[in-house]
Order: structure tokens, then C-alpha cells, then sequence
């Protein structure tokens, strides 16, 4: 028989991460998903899919939750580390007229913060086939900007040069490394006016997941596979 694989979400209380973890789980997989605070959306999964998923506690911007949490879990093998953790805000703003405080918020959360948890877990990850995957947006890529919430795209730019930069770090290793791009996706973030709903994003994102298992290297791939431009 073989061993059910292990999967940890960072920031799957709601959105595109409840989806995520709920994803994995109905293909068999053993979930970690993580919230900050109480998340419904977790206990019900959990009720659904009884013994697949565990949920622990984190927020990703107090390290010292993040330290925790790597303690806790110390021993535990995965196969897939995904970050999903991420805010907006101040979408429609530029650097003239920004609240700072927002800036530097999102410069945390959605580049600093998840490369941590990257930094503290990756040794987990199966060094054969595992998947280290953060969640970009197609915003992020530099290639194609086109100034769209450009303060929150340039947090997801930072996240992707992080990913870039830890990568190069690790010569040889055989893990794959992503940036995730899901689409523009109906949640509290993506808002109602988005294109696609979580359905139509999150099975085609886990599919990728899957895909890139045994295949080492960094990519910024949307939902299809498809490589995106940094
Ligand atoms: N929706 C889109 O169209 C879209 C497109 C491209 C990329 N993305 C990215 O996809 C990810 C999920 O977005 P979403 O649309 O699902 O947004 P969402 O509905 O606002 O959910 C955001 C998730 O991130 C968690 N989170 C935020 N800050 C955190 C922190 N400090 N520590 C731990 N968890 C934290 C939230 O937890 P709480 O419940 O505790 O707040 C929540 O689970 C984000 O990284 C986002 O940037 C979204």
C-alpha cells in the first residue's frame, strides 16, 4: 500500500487556501492547513473529510508563531509545502499617494512572511519529488505589467524574487520550486467583479502542483502550466 501523501497549506482559513486544502484532501491527500484565528470553513472541511485533515495555527507575520509551528511539526514529512497566505490593500493607490503602513504591510505578508515559512521548511519537503509552491499572481510578473494594483503587484515581484533568490541558493536541488499564478479569482481579495470562480482556478492550481512533482526547478506557472514571464 501505498503511503498517503502529505500536503501543508500556510493560510487556508478561507479563499483560495480553504480551496486548496479541500482540493487535496478529496484526492486523498493528508492535509496540514493552517489559520491565524478560528476558521469554520476549516472545521467543516474537516467534519467532511474526517482523519485527512489536521489544522494548526500560524500567522505568518510573528516568526515566532512560524518557529512554533516548525517545532511542532519538526518531524513531519511533506510532499508539498504551499504558502498561500496573502493580502490586499490600498489596490487602487501609487507610491505618491499610499498610506505607507499599507505598503510596507503587504511587502511583509506577501514577500517576507511566506519566504520564512519557505526558509524553515523546506528540509521537510521530499528531496526527490517534493513541491515547494508559493501563491504569486499573474500581477506580479514584471514582463507584463500593465500598473493594475500595482503597490500589491509589486509585494507579489518581491515574492517571486525571493523565490528566485532562494532557489539559487540551492544548487542541485531536485525539489520544484513555484510561483503560483491561480487567475483572477472570486474570493474577498479577487472580489465579486473577478473573472473566475474558486472552482475554475484551485483543481487546475492543484493539478500543477501534482505535475511538477520529480520535475526540480523553478517556474512561475499560471493555473494551465502555462510559464509566465517574471
Ligand atoms: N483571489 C485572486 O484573484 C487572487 C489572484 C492572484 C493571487 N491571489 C493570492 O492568493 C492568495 C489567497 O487569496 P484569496 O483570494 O483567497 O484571499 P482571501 O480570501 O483574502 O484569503 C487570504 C488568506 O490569507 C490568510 N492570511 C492573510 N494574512 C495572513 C497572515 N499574516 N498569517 C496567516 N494567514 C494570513 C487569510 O487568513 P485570515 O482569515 O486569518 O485573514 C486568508 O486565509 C493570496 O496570496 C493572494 O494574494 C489571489
Amino acid at each position: 500500500m501505498t503511503a498517503r501523501k502529505t500536503a501543508l497549506i500556510v493560510g487556508a482559513s478561507r479563499g483560495l487556501g480553504l480551496a486548496l486544502a479541500e482540493e487535496f484532501c478529496t484526492r486523498g491527500w493528508e492535509v496540514i492547513a493552517t489559520s491565524r484565528g478560528k476558521a469554520s470553513g476549516l472545521d467543516e472541511l474537516r467534519a467532511r473529510h474526517p482523519g485527512k485533515l489536521e489544522h494548526e495555527h500560524v500567522d505568518i507575520d510573528d516568526l515566532d508563531t512560524v518557529r512554533a509551528l516548525h517545532a511542532r511539526l519538526d518531524k513531519r514529512k511533506l510532499d508539498v509545502l504551499f504558502v498561500n497566505a496573502g493580502i490586499a490593500k490600498a489596490n487602487e493607490l501609487t507610491p505618491i499617494d499610499v498610506d505607507e503602513a499599507d505598503f510596507l504591510d503587504m511587502m511583509r505578508t506577501n514577500a517576507l512572511a511566506p519566504m520564512r515559512v519557505v526558509e524553515l521548511f523546506h528540509d521537510q519537503v521530499d528531496a526527490g519529488k517534493g513541491v515547494i509552491a508559493v501563491m504569486s499572481s499573474e500581477i506580479g510578473s514584471i514582463g507584463n505589467a500593465n500598473g493594475f494594483w500595482e503597490l500589491y503587484s509589486s509585494s507579489k515581484a518581491a515574492l517571486n524574487m525571493l523565490l528566485a533568490s532562494f532557489h539559487a541558493r540551492h544548487p542541485g536541488d531536485r525539489r520544484a520550486v513555484l510561483a503560483v499564478a491561480p487567475g483572477w479569482v472570486r474570493t474577498d481579495m479577487g472580489t465579486q467583479d473577478a473573472t473566475l470562480d474558486i472552482s475554475d482556478s484551485i483543481p487546475l492550481v492543484v493539478d500543477v502542483v501534482e505535475a511538477n512533482a520529480g520535475k526540480p526547478g523553478l517556474r512561475f506557472v499560471d493555473r494551465h502550466g502555462a510559464v509566465l514571464p517574471w
